[in-house]
């Protein structure tokens, strides 16, 4: 998410709740699992929205983006330079070795989760494009190690600025992980560069997002013209992860998963 400040953190969550999270979860990460298996070059970005919606209908789950702030497609596909939020358009062809970031979103029963993962489409990716995309992955489950009861959002962002900057990628600042549940965006923001010890302090039952965005150049993004794409400022390829977490007594359980 853009960073602002909202006032609703995110709520201790119930057995029931927690219940239809992983299903929610479930739908999320098949339908992400069939995008992956079908994407290829020569597909339009369309194309794969409208495979996500057909999939979670027939899943039996409702997409969360579609007319959230006025988001207009169920589905983000972010390529290349596109950090993240890109709009689905049949114009948008996508290209042997490009780097392709679904983010979807999930309601069901009342309740939402929210993931996301890069993949390079076709089968001559770069180097430094695998590398890129793997150690966005990498802080991503780093930073899923740092969940636990009583573990500070700090914690966390320290995590993920660990492994993004031992590989020399650039840690976008201006978007940040999130509560998640009742609401697509709750409290507290999650950062992927931060200080250890600071920061709120996370309690068994909630539920978070956590998404690192990384870049071969800078750090700096800015918003295209049609008021949601997020771009990196210096032209360079991006990756991004996502998972919705349950914050337990000793860890973390990954909701978003099959
Ligand atoms: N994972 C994205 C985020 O937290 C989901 C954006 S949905 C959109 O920012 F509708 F705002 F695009
Ligand atoms: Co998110």
């Amino acid at each position: 998410m853009v960073e602002t400040h909202t006032s609703r953190m995110t709520r201790i969550k119930s057995d029931v709740d927690i219940r239809a999270m992983k299903e929610g979860g479930r739908m999320l990460a098949t339908v992400l699992d069939q995008l992956e298996k079908n994407l290829a070059p020569g597909m339009n970005t369309k194309e794969l929205a409208n495979q996500a919606a057909k999939e979670l209908k027939s899943l039996g789950g409702k997409p969360a983006f579609l007319g959230y702030e006025g988001y207009p497609d169920v589905l983000c596909v972010s390529v290349n330079d596109e950090v993240v939020h890109g709009i689905p358009k049949t114009s948008k062809i996508i290209k042997e070795g490009d780097i392709v970031g679904l983010d979807f979103g999930v309601l069901h029963k009342g309740l939402i989760t929210d993931g996301a993962r890069s993949l390079i489409a076709g089968s001559s990716a770069s180097k430094a494009d695998k590398q890129l995309v793997a150690a966005t992955k990498q802080a991503l489950d780093a930073a899923i190690d740092a969940v636990r009861d009583g573990a500070r959002v700090g914690d966390i962002a320290a995590a993920a600025q660990a492994v993004l900057e031992k590989h020399g990628l650039g840690i976008v600042r201006d978007l940040v992980g999130h509560g998640v549940g009742d609401h697509l965006h709750e409290e507290p923001n999650i950062p992927n560069f931060g200080s250890k010890n600071t920061g709120p302090m996370l309690k068994a039952g909630m539920t978070i997002a956590i998404e690192p965005m990384a870049t071969l150049g800078g750090y700096h993004v800015f918003m295209a013209e049609d008021g949601w794409t997020v771009c990196t400022r210096d032209g360079s390829r991006s990756a991004h992860f996502e998972h919705t977490v349950l914050v337990t007594r000793d860890g973390a359980e990954i909701l978003t998963t099959a």
